[in-house]
């Protein structure tokens, strides 16, 4: 019987590359590729990349160079590695990849990975370098294969892609292109065939989900809110979640789900990028401070409970000492759970790389610091506030010690407790006995973990 060809897929970046990395698996599956964890012993290597900082890039070129040594180890010994580049560099970057990078085969961008098989056979075991970044007419996820691999508790769900928000920092718009949303009815099948595989939790996923709108099971547009209210109809889903959002779409609906809907989470990821109108306006956000703690409001008093989390950029061209106070003022008066903090990376393209007052790197580096410190404050202090509560976590795997299991609190704080990895796929009552800055640890409710048993 012949061995299956093997195929490595190294995923950068962001949960919609996660989402991406396991549907290019098992469309290569369909393929007859099994995948692998061991690079050296692959047929097919796939880099899935991030574009959105310069650092993300510089990733993915170092790793081609790894990548070339075992194409060349390989080849010594007579076995044949193919090599393709997917995601938002493959987009953004096209044939240039294949220049200065020569190890690569195919370059694929993240609208058309389902055409890989065939464009892997394109290459012709290597014979020709074969780029394919359209965005088609096609809807991509209508064309892939069933999702079949997933045995987790815990799952992604892409409900839209792109953006048109185009923020002068960023990459998206350009290489995921402009905002498409999934038809409700392929997400209720998609999220159902996930649940009868043992998915508890789903995380609905989208580069501005909360733009959200898809054809309704009625034939009207559905919002998210009416999507999150449908998918919470599902019995054997217990958790739901969304990210990215921007505060413009943060609708009334989608609040008041978040009232609502048990089922959905009490964790909102709602980046502000920075705490000053005037750096906001030259970052084209089209919301002003005011606006986002006035939203902030109202989201706390729809759930009291909500754990926010955010992303923010310092150094953005021209922003001043006080201007990046503004944005310390903005974490200290919101109060974060947890956060992304970056520094401004000039990408190319983006109106914000071309400003004439770029900010120094060292600069740069020392507001990041010090923003840096602050957010790890509140996170531990948001954490250490859990302590003494009693919170329903949903197990997900075994710990690295022996006997100890981790999952998830309400608020996505990885949980650790000492129990029988029986429960991994289920939602426990667990006291939170102690703390660290990212973590939590608790001890499993007998009476309920009995029950449940
Ligand atoms: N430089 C730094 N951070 C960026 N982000 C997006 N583009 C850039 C850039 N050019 C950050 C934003 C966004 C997150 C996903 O990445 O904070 O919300
Ligand atoms: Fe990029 Fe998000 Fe702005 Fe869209 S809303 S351009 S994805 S930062």
């Amino acid at each position: 019987m012949a061995t299956a060809k093997k195929v490595y897929v190294k995923t950068f970046g962001c949960q919609m590359n996660v989402y991406d990395s396991e549907r290019i698996t098992e469309a290569l599956g369909a393929d007859g590729y099994a995948a692998t964890e061991d690079a050296d012993g692959a047929d097919l290597i796939v880099l899935n990349t991030c574009h959105i900082r310069e650092k993300a890039v510089e990733k993915v070129y170092s790793e081609l160079g790894r990548i070339r040594q075992i194409k060349d180890q390989r080849r010594a010994s007579d076995q044949h590695t193919l090599v393709a580049v997917a995601g938002c560099v493959a987009q953004a970057e096209g044939a240039e990849i294949v220049r200065r990078a020569p190890v690569v085969d195919v370059v694929v961008g993240p609208s058309v990975y389902h055409r890989l098989p065939e464009l892997l056979r394109k290459a012709g075991g290597g014979q020709r370098a074969v780029v394919e970044t359209e965005f088609p007419e096609e809807d991509k996820f209508a064309r892939l294969p069933d999702r079949s691999g997933s045995r987790a508790a815990a799952a992604f769900l892409t409900v839209q892609e792109g953006c048109d928000k185009f923020c002068t920092f960023c990459v998206v718009p350009y290489t995921r292109g402009t905002e498409a949303s999934r038809p409700v009815a392929h997400l209720v099948a998609e999220a159902e065939r996930l649940v009868a595989r043992g998915v508890r939790e789903l995380t609905l996923l989208g580069q501005n989900v909360n733009a959200y709108h898809g054809r309704g099971e009625d034939g009207t547009v559905w919002s998210l809110a009416r999507l999150i209210t449908r998918l919470s109809e599902i019995d054997g889903l217990e958790r739901l979640r969304y990210m990215t959002s921007h505060p413009r779409d943060m609708s009334a609906d989608l609040i008041a789900a978040h009232r609502d809907i048990p089922k959905l989470m009490p964790c909102l990821h709602l980046p502000f990028q920075a705490g000053s109108d005037r750096v906001l306006a030259g970052m084209n956000r089209k919301h002003t401070i005011g606006e986002y703690v006035d939203l902030v409001h109202r989201i706390r008093e729809a759930r009291p409970d909500i754990a926010l989390s955010t992303d923010v950029i310092v150094g953005f061209p021209g922003e001043t000492d006080s201007e990046f106070e503004a944005t310390l003022d903005i974490v200290r008066s919101v109060g974060f759970a947890q956060a992304y903090s970056f520094k401004y990376s000039p990408r190319p393209g983006t109106p914000a790389s071309i400003m004439s007052d770029q900010v120094s790197e060292a600069v740069k580096s020392e507001r990041l610091q010090r923003l840096q410190e602050l957010l790890d404050d509140q996170q531990s202090s948001f954490n250490s506030g859990c302590v003494g509560r009693v919170m329903p976590v949903l197990f997900e795997r075994a710990g690295r010690r022996a006997g100890q299991i981790v999952g998830r609190s309400p608020y996505l704080q990885p949980v650790h407790a000492e129990a029988d990895d029986g429960l991994v796929g289920r939602v426990i009552e667990v006291a939170i006995s102690a703390a660290g800055p990212y973590s939590l640890t608790g001890i499993v409710q007998t009476a309920r973990a009995g029950q449940v048993a």
